[in-house]
């Protein structure tokens, strides 16, 4: 059990709107941030094959779905104290083999873009609250493998 507080839950979702109010521009920043520190992300995303294009759907599709699932899972912690992912999404991954140290590289650019799109109201409080927001859907992620 994680104790997560309506405050943290408050914070993930405020930085949830702050991200949503330009995605193309805070996509690019997420992918960029994760091409810098593993270059190989290039080959395993079918939508960087043609670089980091804003205008791409299916870029800035998938940056709002796993920057949402992040929400969903401070929702979650908020009223269970765990997050569960559905089977399909521990699928995909698994079949991908998705590292731990993967997972370490995208939470880094996660919380990069989302301080980029908070910025002067950015907080340790606001950052550790969606740092566990990530980990533990992360986790639940790789359970589901
Ligand atoms: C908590 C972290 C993560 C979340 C919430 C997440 C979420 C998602 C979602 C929602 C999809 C799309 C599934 C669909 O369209 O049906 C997806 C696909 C994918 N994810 Fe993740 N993901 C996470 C971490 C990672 C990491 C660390 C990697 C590896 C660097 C990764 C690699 C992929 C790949 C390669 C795909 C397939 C993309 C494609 O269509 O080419 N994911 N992820």
């Amino acid at each position: 059990m994680v104790a997560f507080s309506d405050k943290q839950e408050a914070l993930v979702n405020g930085a949830w709107e702050a991200f949503k109010a330009d995605i193309p521009k805070y996509s690019v920043v997420f992918y960029t941030s994760i091409l810098e520190k593993a270059p190989a992300a290039k080959n395993l995303f079918s939508f960087l094959a043609n670089g980091v294009d804003p205008s791409n759907p299916k870029l800035t599709g998938h940056a709002e779905k796993l920057f949402g699932l992040v929400r969903d899972s401070a929702a979650q912690l908020k009223a269970n104290g765990a997050v569960v992912a559905n089977a399909a999404l521990g699928a995909v991954h698994s079949q991908k083999a998705v590292t731990d140290a993967q997972f370490l590289v995208v939470k880094e650019a996660f919380v990069k873009t989302l301080k980029e799109a908070v910025g002067a109201k950015w907080s340790d409080e606001l950052s550790g609250a969606v740092e566990v927001a990530y980990d533990e859907l992360a986790a639940a992620i790789k359970k589901a493998y």
